[in-house]
Parts: C-alpha cells; sequence; structure tokens
C-alpha cells in the first residue's frame, strides 16, 4: 500500500481504528476520519510514533455541512484517493434528528455515505486503481426499506433503524457499481465484533458481548482484504460476508429498489 491515500471514517474506535492500523502498518498514507478532533489526534500521533504516515480529517458523516467542508479539505490537501472505507456507523435506542433533521441512523449509515461518496467521486475517479469499501452488516437481512416512512417517524426501534439503512448501503453499492464501473465498490459485513457499538445494550449484555464476540482487530480483516486486493474487481457491487462474496438477503438484489433509492438519495442531498 506504500504510496496509496485511505480515508476512513469512524477511525477513532473499533473496527474503523483496526483498519486504520492494519493499513498503516501496509505502508498507506491514512486519513483518520474523526468527529472528534482530540480523539482522531491521538490516533494520528499514534501511528506517527510508530513511524507510520496518517493525518487527522475532521468529518461528522451526520452533517452534510461537516461533510462538504471535510470533502473540500480533502480535495485541497490531495490528488488521489486510492480506498474510501465508509466505516462509520451507529445503532441509536432512542429517535433523535441529525443537523440536517434526518433520523440519526438513517443520517449516519445511509445519507453521509452517499454524501461523502459523491463529493470525493471525481477523486476516485482520478485515482486509477481507486475503490470503495461500504461497511454494512448481517443486520441488513432483517431490514426492509420503509418508503412510505424512510426516517421512521412511526414505530422507530434502534434496530430498526439500522437494518434499514444497512439494506440501504447494499442497495445503493450495487447501483453505484452499475453507474460507475470504473470504481468498484464493495459491502461488507465485518462480522459480530465486541465494540463500541453495542453501547446501546443494556450493561450486562455488554458484558457479555465483550467476552464472546471477537476482538475489532479480527473485523478489519475483511475491510484490509477488500481495500487491498487485486483480484476482486469483477466483484463490484457484491455483498461480501467476512472473507465471503455471498449472495446478500433477496431485498438487497432488488434492481428497481437500488434505482428508487439512488434517485431518493440524490433528490435528498441535492435538496439542501
Ligand atoms: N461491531 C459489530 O459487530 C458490527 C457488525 C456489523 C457491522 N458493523 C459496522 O462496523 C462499522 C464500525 O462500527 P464498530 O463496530 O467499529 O463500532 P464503534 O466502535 O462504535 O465505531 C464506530 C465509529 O464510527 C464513528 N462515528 C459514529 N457516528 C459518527 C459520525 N456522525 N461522524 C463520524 N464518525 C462517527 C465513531 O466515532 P466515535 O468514536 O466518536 O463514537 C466510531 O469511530 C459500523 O458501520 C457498524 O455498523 C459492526
Amino acid at each position: 500500500m506504500t504510496g496509496a491515500t485511505v480515508l476512513i471514517t469512524g477511525a477513532t474506535s473499533g473496527i474503523g481504528l483496526e483498519s486504520a492500523r492494519a493499513l498503516a502498518t501496509l505502508g498507506a498514507h491514512v486519513v483518520i476520519g474523526a468527529r472528534d478532533p482530540v480523539r482522531g489526534a491521538s490516533v494520528v500521533d499514534e501511528l506517527r510514533a510508530r513511524g507510520e504516515r496518517a493525518e487527522l480529517l475532521e468529518i461528522d458523516v451526520a452533517s452534510l455541512a461537516s461533510i462538504e467542508r471535510a470533502a473540500a479539505r480533502f480535495a485541497a490537501d490531495h490528488p488521489r484517493l486510492d480506498v474510501l472505507v465508509n466505516n462509520a456507523g451507529i445503532i441509536a435506542g432512542k429517535r433523535s434528528l441529525s443537523p440536517d433533521g434526518h433520523e440519526l441512523t438513517w443520517a449516519t449509515n445511509f445519507l453521509g455515505l452517499v454524501a461523502l461518496t459523491r463529493a470525493l467521486l471525481p477523486l476516485l475517479q482520478a485515482t486509477p486503481g481507486s475503490r470503495i469499501v461500504n461497511v454494512s452488516s448481517s443486520a441488513h437481512r432483517s431490514g426492509r426499506i420503509a418508503w412510505d416512512d424512510l426516517e421512521l417517524e412511526n414505530r422507530y426501534s434502534g434496530w430498526r433503524a439500522y437494518a434499514q439503512s444497512k439494506l440501504a448501503v447494499n442497495l445503493w453499492t450495487r447501483e453505484f457499481a452499475t453507474r460507475h464501473p470504473n470504481v468498484p465498490a464493495y459491502a461488507v459485513h465485518p462480522g459480530a465484533i465486541a465494540t463500541n457499538i453495542w453501547r446501546v445494550l443494556p450493561s450486562f449484555a455488554q458484558a457479555l458481548v465483550a467476552r464472546v464476540l471477537p476482538p475489532a482487530s479480527k473485523g478489519a480483516i475483511p475491510i484490509v482484504r477488500l481495500a487491498t486486493s487485486d483480484d476482486i474487481a469483477s466483484s463490484s457491487g457484491h455483498y461480501f460476508d467476512g472473507l465471503r462474496d455471498v449472495a446478500p438477503a433477496p431485498a438487497a438484489l432488488r434492481d428497481d429498489d437500488a434505482k428508487r433509492l439512488w434517485d431518493y438519495a440524490e433528490d435528498a442531498l441535492t435538496a439542501v
């Protein structure tokens, strides 16, 4: 990865942090996307102390203004983007709104991913061999796109919002691959992993998760593989469960839904 520039969102903890560590060790220049600049800077310091190349990019993927600022700064400072890892994600117990008024899970896990990819697409297109890794989840299998209530104003549950957002990530990745064959894009379930994402659970369940699930370094393995392998370009638009290229849920294979979601996202992001 020497000479490659990689941007990872949500690189301050869990799978994103371990992916950043692993890719920096492989020689990449790693841009740490962090909503908390203090924690982001401490990741950068850690990597630099090991002689690796890293820098901070402050970005809140739930805020379209923050995404726009971060993408502009990135493009001003970097002539290339080899890998965009859209990793930042949440499960939110209670329904709340992003700074732009979108339901927070939808804004963070889906709209932010789309907005950042759109903003950096010219740079990705200008970088030979670039690719996008969208961190999805096997939770998409229980997801349903609620076309009449995408932001779940009714019957909200944290899991319902999460599963829908990850199904949307898979559909959008599939449609992106059709529309942009020159930039491979993959959706990946990193495995069920012990990270802060489970802080939404009651404390006894969090303790159990910490004991039984594998550590974040294991969740980074499939992401690093998709970020670095040369033999997967023909799998653009596919869903990976860990290292395996597998069929996602049937709902993630509906081309009409993929197009509809694409159009919805274009409208939602150009309306602001
Ligand atoms: N852990 C699992 O079992 C599992 C399974 C399937 C998929 N995933 C996916 O893996 C990805 C990484 O999650 P994780 O498990 O590593 O959880 P995590 O430890 O909670 O890490 C999530 C990262 O996303 C960042 N983030 C959250 N909201 C953000 C925002 N608005 N703007 C910028 N960054 C934001 C967090 O920043 P802070 O540090 O500031 O909170 C953190 O760095 C997520 O997309 C998740 O859905 C995880």
